[in-house]
């Protein structure tokens, strides 16, 4: 392409005029290119106005411009889907898989009500579909907008896909429905059409899907709705999220509103008064699981009042409320070809089966946990067995026992190694509890130095509820950090320095669109929430949920760095419900030891960390730092402290001079004298109530 002036003869003036066409042109060409899939121009024209644009800028080092393209690789969203975030968090459910465990449900959900005896408490059942949920919006009786549940707090914008499948309304029937109303359930694949689907895809010399669940995965997340329009996906709604105003009292009503408003609901949902009746729910539906017509993996048990349900909210990611009863795993039997040992982020020694592949719930399985050392020496799995595995839904499948054990000519049992197999060949340990109990858990002892170790924590940085790196998984962590180009986080966000595009473009798998997608992904991380990032660090015993606890304490990166100088840090900590003394300890280390604090010091420099935003900052109690004592009447404490928490007030379980309120009820003790001694307020539970608002 011929340009007007050679960037050598241009006078300042000029660079810089051209440098802001520049930016301006290619922007436009990016947009094109990546959010409408549609180039305007060649990939060597566009290569060469990034050229001059790159040529002027070494000319005038001072004329580059804050939005220079140099600086923007790749267009914004790097992922197809736009995102949406959750007006109301999608959250996921607890589990429970005994009689005796739906038993404990009930009694925990109604000593948190403080239900005596005699009062009743109705709860639902109904099946639990296997697919994939969603949530639907509508606006004055319209279809506006469907997303996935993403992380539970922000999605995909699937509202294109969704408005193809035949049992979603675009418009509401009836009347009376809220203006605002998003409908959530799960969008499935009913076990006809996944066959004639498959049957499609291999007259069309493609690979089948694997089960329909996958399917139905696949086909919602076609860029193409026409494509996803003759994918025949079905939708059953059985919950709401943002709502203008109450449509129900009681979830069984709820439902029944949602069938009248034009969605289908599942006709096997009931109202159960005991655990018994549950119970005998939870059988009837698994007699029929094989003839239903479609996947599901158990049942989910919702207590029936909403204004129940509101009082139970909500502990870590899960609905006190609600609890999915799964069936049990499916089991087939293989032979047990050889025993890896993985190592993980954080050292750990696990033994993998590798198994001759076998089809297990409709899925082939060819690797299988030994969780650890001790399992593996109390299973006796040596390499030759015969072995029963099972899976359930998602999760890793296990190798459960040794099928023929008594056969002749074994082989001799599995020595675990004591060297590590990483590249250090350190030895391993095994460690010991403060009451010198020997732990389960083999390490390497090749700590932050042992590259297993850096590639698992890479790993989990990028992952999805992490760093969330679209085209950046596994398997390019692995390539990247083997040639040396990330070998820690901060590499990351200096990829675009530290690799040649080029050379790169050449590779198997990456192409000039999946490598600017994945710098396009890269940029848009450099901005993460406190708690995604303290989570992404991989500390041990700082998983999402202690992630959060942490986050919404500190409020911001530069209080908790604050907090971590003080000598105090340790109480600090333990006063959040919720931390316990192996986070506590675990987190001043790895922010306190010179390696971990220098890794995450780099990384700073590379990206920007948003504070946390108050649960409520309107409530007099936000920040505020509680404690309960005594018998408490009207509340259980533990709906007591589950309200304290959810109006961002912090609840600690003892008096100290940083407390603000002390609510105690009758029978209070020490913590009282300690607190008026202190002149902290304190309050009646009574008191406390009307101070929320609840009185
Ligand atoms: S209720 C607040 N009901 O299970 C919880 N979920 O493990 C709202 N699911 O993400 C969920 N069938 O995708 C609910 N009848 C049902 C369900 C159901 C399937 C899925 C859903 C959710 C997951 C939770």
């Amino acid at each position: 392409m011929a340009f007007p002036i050679d960037p050598d003869d241009m006078n300042p003036q000029q660079a810089k005029t051209e440098l802001a066409r520049l930016a301006r042109e290619i922007a436009r060409h990016d947009k094109a290119y990546h959010l409408q899939d549609a180039p305007k121009i060649s990939d060597a024209a566009y290569d060469a106005l990034r050229q001059r644009n790159t040529q002027i800028e070494t000319r005038f080092p001072d004329l580059v411009r804050a939005d220079s393209p140099s600086n923007k690789i790749g267009s914004k969203p790097a992922n197809k889907f736009g995102k949406i975030t959750h007006k109301v968090a999608m959250l996921s459910l607890s589990n429970v898989f005994t009689d005796q465990d739906v038993t404990d449900f009930v009694a925990r959900v109604r000593r948190f009500l403080s239900l005596g005896e005699a009062d009743e408490l109705q709860i639902t059942a109904e099946p639990k579909i296997d697919g994939l949920s969603a949530g639907i919006r509508y606006e004055s009786g319209k279809l506006v907008q469907a997303a996935t549940r993403g992380d539970g707090q922000t999605g995909e914008d699937i509202t294109a896909n969704i408005r193809t499948l035949i049992d979603v309304p675009k418009t509401l029937s009836g009347t009376g429905w809220p203006d605002v109303l998003e409908v959530r359930g799960e969008v499935y694949l009913r076990h006809v059409d996944f066959d004639q689907m498959n049957q499609k895809q291999v007259a069309a010399d493609k690979e089948p899907y694997k089960n329909p669940r996958n399917a139905a995965a696949g086909s919602l997340r076609q860029l193409d709705a026409s494509i996803t329009a003759s994918r025949p996906l079905r939708f059953f709604a059985y919950a709401w999220g943002d709502v203008s105003a109450p449509f129900a009292s009681s979830q069984f009503k709820a439902i029944e509103q949602l069938s009248e408003w034009g969605f289908s609901t599942n006709p096997l949902t009931q109202v159960c008064a005991n655990a018994a009746e549950m119970i005998a729910v939870y059988r009837d539906i698994e007699q029929q699981r094989s003839s239903l017509g479609y996947d599901i993996d158990g049942v989910v048990y919702k207590v029936n009042r909403l204004d129940l349900q509101g009082r139970l909210g909500f502990v870590s990611r899960s609905p006190r409320w609600a609890t999915a009863h799964k069936f049990p795993p499916e089991q087939a039997s293989t032979i047990l070809e050889n025993i890896d040992i993985q190592v993980g982020r954080t050292g750990a020694l696990t033994p993998v089966a590798k198994l001759a592949p076998v089809t297990v719930g409709g899925v082939v399985v060819s690797n299988a946990s030994l969780h650890n050392e001790d399992e593996l020496a109390r299973k006796d799995v040596r390499i030759g067995d015969r072995v029963l595995i099972q899976r359930a839904g998602d999760v890793i499948p296990q190798v459960v026992r040794v099928l023929d054990a008594d056969r002749a000519n074994r082989a001799d049992p599995f020595q675990f190694p004591k060297i590590c197999p990483c590249p250090l060949q350190t030895p391993t340990s095994r460690e010991v509890d403060e009451k010198g109990e020997i732990g389960a858990i083999t390490r390497c002892t090749g700590g932050a130095a042992c590259p297993f170790q850096q590639v698992e924590t890479l790993k989990h940085f990028v992952s999805r509820n992490a760093f969330d790196i679209e085209g950046l998984g596994a398997r390019q962590i692995e390539t990247f950090f083997a040639e040396g180009t990330i070998r820690e986080p901060a590499d990351i966000f200096a990829l675009h320095q530290r690799i040649d595009r080029v050379e790169l473009a050449k590779k198997d798998g990456w192409g000039k669109t999946s490598i600017a997608n994945l710098f396009g992904a890269i940029e848009q991380r450099r901005q993460i929430g406190l708690d995604r990032l303290l989570f992404a660090l991989g500390i041990r015993h700082i998983g999402q949920t202690n992630a959060r606890l942490l986050a919404y304490h500190f409020g911001s990166w530069d209080a908790l760095a604050q907090a971590m100088a003080s000598d105090a840090i340790n109480e600090e900590l333990l006063s959040i419900d919720g931390i316990g003394q192996a986070a506590s300890d675990a987190l001043i280390q790895y922010l306190r030891e010179p390696h971990s604090a220098a890794v995450v010091a780099r990384l700073l420099d590379q990206i920007k960390v948003t504070d946390m935003v108050k649960a409520d900052n309107d409530s007099p109690v936000s920040g505020k730092i509680v404690v309960f004592t005594g018998k408490l009447e009207q509340l259980s404490r533990d709906e007591a402290k589950a309200g304290a928490n959810a109006l961002g007030a912090k609840v600690s379980g003892s008096v100290s001079a940083k407390t603000d309120i002390l609510v105690a009820g009758p029978g209070a003790g020490s913590k009282l004298k300690k607190a008026t001694e202190l002149g902290v307020q304190v309050l009646s539970e009574q008191e406390w109530l009307r101070l929320i608002g609840k009185a």
